[in-house]
């Protein structure tokens, strides 16, 4: 009689008032790894994604996604989303269409991957690039594909898909890596020597006529209004730092090749306090691995390594938390607040892959990210 008594005068009323406040709760809530509903109650489709914050609305793009197992790879192209205060997201649709025309490189089955969209101030137009790999030929082109539009939401008119810099050197390369080495032709694909020789030029000589290699990428957008591409080159072991043209929408030729040989993939940058970070994966696939975090006083000087910037269990940290990174968000109206932005891929139901947003937070002056299994976005101050 007593525990019933106890049940009705102090569990009765915290059944109804917990939900409530777990409601109140959730509406401010980020839910790292879970489904996150659309103002459809569909999951959001943009992977490898990027968001631009415009006119006081923040646009997130990303890869529209189907089922791996279905064979044309990309059928439809990348992703719109908008939303006021990061938690609720409308789908604005596709921004960028495949175009069902067998004559153009965006033909239903290639590949798109990592799109970013920046707004060019001088021309007032919407700029998006994105990793484009070309119909039945798997990974192999490593090109970059770019579009643009009047509205932010598109649609995007797609103009073409090149590899940068053909015929240039780039800024940071010495005279002596200009010339063909004796054995360069008979090195093993990821030998020891292979790599010395790969960060002493290899491909790049190899790739000069042609261009250069473009596959995982983001682009940032310096405080003096230059814009770079920032792209995995050189077979994934090196990336590039490519300056666009004023109008973004294609490359100067002036690029900088930075922590050669280091395999990383998945770059997202960030400026704060008068310092340059990047987060990167190493080059695992689909399978999560350790992140690194780079930091430089120039954004196209000497990049440091500094380690993995995960603060988790062993076991967490070896997998950046099931997640590869895709973008730093910048907090609109918090100079310092960030977001770290990652995908935990399921490459089985690529659609399917969860987000994972988390805080960034700071240790002895560098970046550092812990999980949380949801978080309040008010804790960003
Ligand atoms: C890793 C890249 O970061 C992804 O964007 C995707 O290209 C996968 N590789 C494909 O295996």
């Amino acid at each position: 009689m007593k525990k019933f008594f106890i049940y009705l005068t102090i569990i009765t009323p915290l059944l109804f008032i917990c939900p409530t406040i777990n409601c109140q709760d959730k509406n401010n809530f980020i839910r790292p790894g879970q489904v996150w509903p659309d103002n459809e109650g569909k999951h959001i489709n943009a992977h490898g994604g990027g968001i631009l914050f415009y006119n006081g609305t923040y646009y997130w793009f990303g890869e529209y996604r189907l089922l791996r197992s279905e064979k044309d790879k990309s059928r439809y192209g990348v992703s719109c989303y908008s939303s006021k205060d990061l938690l609720k997201w409308k789908n604005e649709g596709l921004a960028l269409r495949v175009i069902s025309d067998s004559a153009t490189l965006l033909q239903p089955g290639c590949i798109i991957e990592r799109p970013k969209v920046i707004y060019n101030k001088k021309t007032g137009k919407f700029v998006m690039w994105f990793h484009h790999e070309l119909k039945g030929q798997d990974y192999k082109a490593a090109l970059t594909g770019v579009a643009v539009s009047d509205n932010i939401t598109g649609p995007y008119k797609y103009i073409h898909s090149l590899r940068p810099n053909a015929g240039v050197w780039p800024q940071n390369y010495p005279d002596e890596y200009k010339k063909a080495k004796e054995g360069d032709a008979s090195l093993r694909t990821g030998s020891a020597e292979w790599k010395t020789a790969v960060i002493e030029g290899l491909l790049v000589r190899r790739d000069l006529a042609g261009g250069q290699m473009a596959r995982d990428m983001t682009l940032f957008v310096d405080k003096n209004g230059k814009a770079y591409h920032i792209h995995s080159s050189e077979e994934n072991m090196t990336l590039h730092f490519s300056e666009l043209t004023d109008d973004y929408l294609d490359f100067t030729g002036k690029y900088f090749r930075v922590l050669p040989g280091g395999s990383n993939e998945a770059p997202a940058i960030f400026f704060n306090k008068g310092k340059y970070f990047m987060f990167t994966s190493g080059t695992t696939g689909w399978n999560p691995n350790p992140a690194r975090l780079s930091v430089s006083g120039k954004l196209t000087g000497d990049w440091k390594l500094i380690g993995n910037p995960c603060r988790g269990t062993e076991d967490e940290n070896k997998i950046t938390f099931g997640s590869q990174s895709t973008f730093i968000l910048n907090i609109q109206g918090k100079k310092s607040a960030f977001i770290f932005m990652g995908d935990k891929w399921n490459p089985d139901n690529l659609s399917d892959s969860r987000h994972i947003w988390l805080p960034v937070e700071w240790e002895k002056g560098n970046p550092v990210i812990r999980w949380y299994r949801n978080w309040d976005l008010r804790k960003l101050q």
